[in-house]
């Protein structure tokens, strides 16, 4: 056994940011720094470009537009940054929107990776943020926040775990009140996840969910994900900085995981990133063979009983 598969413990051979999956929380948080400076920003997020430069496999990485040499022409920092500043900004929304107007106090980030949400948005008081991702991702989050005396807005809770492993004992030890109404999101994570990984996620978060909970996901369309595997969107991630997203999507068919909270109750919205270009007046258009074009954002609520 080789020294680097003797310390990669994780089922994609490596555990914390510096690749596998992991390295996908390193790619959003570019992103999220590069929307965060440009003039016309859906999202901020001071944080990121701190962990873009501490980690040695994404130090030399672009924070700002500015050092692209073809700038939005680029699809991976323009197109597909700009497609992750608006994911951020939606579901930024989405979570603000979900404590104020629900009053649900407690908040679980599913595959949080580097989300910076808890120091960066205004939470109401006594709201706790629960991060869920693998060990470490959030050790070396730990790390780069530590070393910027970041305070967080909110109370934060780390839970170190698989999601493909049995999660809610984590969750539930750590604080997590089933009978009081949550808020859930799961941003850039179900893909990436086996097919019964998925269900049984779902599954978990309906039967943790009190009334009055909400979840907010984003999903991708089997077909769109086979008919667009050459997109200048994955050939420029894996050319520019060795992520090959299509080797690290599950490739098991996807569930039909808004189906399967409508048939428990729910009431679910089904979006595209391109409506909330059309509302924003800003982010990501279609084009032909688009990477993007199965890309859809899933609002759920649970009723009140
Ligand atoms: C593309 S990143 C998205 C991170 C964050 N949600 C965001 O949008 O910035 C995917 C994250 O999911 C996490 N993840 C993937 N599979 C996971 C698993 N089986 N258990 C826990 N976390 C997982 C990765 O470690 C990574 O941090």
């Amino acid at each position: 056994m080789t020294d680097t598969a003797h310390h990669n413990t994780g089922v994609e051979g490596v555990e914390g940011v510096e690749g596998g999956i992991g390295l996908t929380a390193l790619l959003v948080a570019a992103a999220r720094a590069i929307e965060t400076h440009r003039h016309d920003s859906l999202a901020q997020d001071i944080y990121a470009e701190h962990f873009v430069h501490a980690a040695p496999a994404s130090a030399d990485w672009p924070v700002r537009i500015h050092q692209v040499a073809d700038g939005d022409a680029n699809p991976l920092w323009g197109r597909f940054a700009r497609y992750f500043g608006l994911r951020t900004r939606v579901l930024d929304d989405f979570l603000l929107r979900s404590v104020r107007a629900h009053g649900a106090r407690q908040v679980v980030l599913l595959g949080a990776g580097l989300d910076a949400r808890a120091f960066r948005l205004d939470w109401p008081p006594g709201c706790v943020l629960f991060e869920i991702d693998r060990e470490g991702v959030l050790a070396f989050k730990h790390q780069v926040l530590g070393g910027l005396s970041a305070t967080p807005k909110a109370t934060r809770v780390p839970i170190p775990v698989d999601l493909r492993e049995d999660w809610v004992a984590a969750l539930t030890d750590s604080g997590f009140d089933t009978t009081a109404p949550s808020v859930w999101l799961a941003e850039g994570l179900l893909f990436y996840l086996p097919n019964a990984s998925e269900t049984n996620l779902i599954r978990t978060v309906d039967r943790l969910s009190a009334g009055g909970s909400t979840l907010a996901f984003e999903v991708k369309l089997d077909k769109d994900l086979l008919a667009c595997r050459d997109s200048p969107l994955y050939t420029a991630t894996k050319h520019q900085i060795g992520i090959d997203l299509l080797s690290l999507f599950n490739r098991e068919p996807r569930p039909d995981s808004a189906g399967h909270l409508e048939g428990k109750g729910w009431t679910t919205t089904v979006r595209t990133p391109f409506d909330y270009t059309r509302h924003h007046g800003r982010g990501p258009h279609p084009e032909q063979n688009d990477a993007l074009a199965g890309n859809r954002w899933v609002f759920a609520d649970k009723p009140l009983r």
